[in-house]
């Protein structure tokens, strides 16, 4: 077990670059599967989940070789076997394997993915969809196999749409055979990166990144490349944490359309910060406003970023409120801010935040992905020593956070528990 420890109020003064998107590479390293031939991706983050799907490729006797931000992947002798559920438990973005190997082979063994708690996180959208290209499903415990005699494009509609389920069709779809339409799909930037990959290889997809996806069969992928789009989450929370104590604080290799949501708020509220060329400058900016938010999906207010500007709201004159509208249980970082001295009730998916309160250095749990992060924030913001176990969960998201906290003046280092 792995802790993070941290001697808050330090200023922090020069360049953070943002990594490639977590949630883009976990799901560009399974479609790879689809490729007939080689395929290069750059820009890939160096996070444990990446770790544990070069596991399973390397596991389906893939050809997989990565350096330092590039992976190579050669599919052509793979053996379509059942992924082992301690490997495929480790990350939600295992379930992309169910989408690639069904369209490969129109047949997958696969176990309910892992993830962070905020929710139940039911599959029933992805598989909805799998069925409608032709797929049976059968379930035994949270082992799911699909077969297809063949996979006929389709058109689908999506109840919710599900980042997560519009990309496991896609990937389900591009060797079908026909037209398949995604109506109601989710248009987050990490689709609209995948489905890019895709067309690289020789798909036909259209309408990324809107609500009507349509795909059109092909027979045969070839050799592509394609780099990872920056990672919006990891851009929000660093320009987060610099509104909580930048000193001329500069984010650079952003896309700030893929960030609106997030610089609308910080702007009402007050926080001092420029755009310049593809980076942000950011400065601590106290005498905030209070603002609502509701988290909505793309490109309204992202879920992933509403734990985060949590310990910035703290610093509202006033209440400030978040309704969480897409997960059910997305606030277990409140426990722990209220214990370092944040004023934060919780009325069912929505929580309002009493401010400003200095904060304290305390010992706090990290019980998910950006539950670490909103308390990595307020450990850098608050008095004294915040120490901070179960870290895994952070570092499978955050490339290097350590490193690029420290090089910009954070007093922050990990430690191994015994
Ligand atoms: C992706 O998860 C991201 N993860 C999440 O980021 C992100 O919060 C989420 O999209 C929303 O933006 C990855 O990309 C690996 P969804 P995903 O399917 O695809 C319900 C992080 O912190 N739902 O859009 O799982 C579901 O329960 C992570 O980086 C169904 O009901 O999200 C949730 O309430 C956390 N049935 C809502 O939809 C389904 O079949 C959104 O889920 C699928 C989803």
């Amino acid at each position: 077990m792995k802790k993070i420890i941290i001697e808050g109020n330090h200023l922090l003064h020069g360049k953070i670059r943002i990594s490639g998107a977590k949630n883009s590479a976990v799901a560009l390293v399974p479609a790879s599967l689809l490729c007939d031939e080689e395929v290069i991706i750059d820009s890939i983050p160096n996070i444990s989940d990446i770790d544990a799907l070069e596991e399973m490729l390397e596991y389906l006797n893939a050809d997989v070789k990565r350096d330092k931000t590039t992976i190579k992947i050669n599919s052509r002798n793979i053996n379509n076997l059942e992924i082992p559920e301690k490997i495929s438990k480790k990350l939600r973005a295992s379930y992309y394997f169910m989408g690639a190997l069904l369209g490969r082979y129109k047949e997958v063994t696969m176990f309910f993915p892992g993830g962070c708690p905020i929710g139940a996180r039911p599959i029933d959208l992805h598989l909805k969809g799998f069925e409608a290209l032709g797929a049976k499903v059968y379930e035994e415990g949270n082992k799911y196999t699909l077969i297809a005699e063949d996979l006929k494009g389709s058109n689908i509609y999506l109840d919710f749409p599900s980042v997560g389920a519009t990309i496991n069709i896609m990937l389900a779809a591009v060797k079908a055979k026909g037209f398949t339409t995604i109506e109601n799909a989710a248009c987050e930037p990490e689709i609209v990166n995948v489905a890019t990959f895709l067309n690289n290889m020789g798909a036909k997809i259209t309408g990324a990144g809107t609500t009507t996806i349509i795909v059109e069969g092909v027979d045969y992928l070839h050799k592509a490349y394609t780099e990872v789009i920056p990672d919006r989450i990891e851009a929000g929370t660093y320009i987060i944490a610099g509104a909580l104590l930048g000193d001329n604080l500069v984010i650079e290799n952003i896309i700030p359309e893929h960030i609106m949501s997030l610089l609308q708020k910080l702007k009402s509220m007050g926080v001092k910060m420029k755009l310049e060329n593809g980076s942000i400058i950011v400065n601590k900016s106290r005498n905030l406003k209070p603002i609502n938010i509701q988290t909505r999906v793309y490109p309204g207010f992202p879920t992933d970023l509403q734990q985060p500007i949590t310990t910035l709201l703290n610093y509202c004159n006033g209440v400030s409120t978040i309704l969480e509208t897409i997960y059910e249980n997305r606030f277990c970082n409140v426990e722990y801010l209220n214990k370092m001295g944040t004023n934060i009730k919780i009325e069912g998916r929505k929580i309002s935040i009493d401010g400003p309160n200095e904060l304290t250095g305390k010992q706090v749990v990290a019980t998910d992905l950006r539950a670490g992060a909103c308390l990595i924030l307020a450990g850098l913001v608050a008095e004294g020593i915040t120490e901070i176990s179960d870290v895994e969960h952070v570092l499978r998201g955050y490339e290097n956070i350590i490193e690029k906290l420290t090089n910009v003046g954070a007093k922050i280092r990990l430690e191994e528990i015994k």
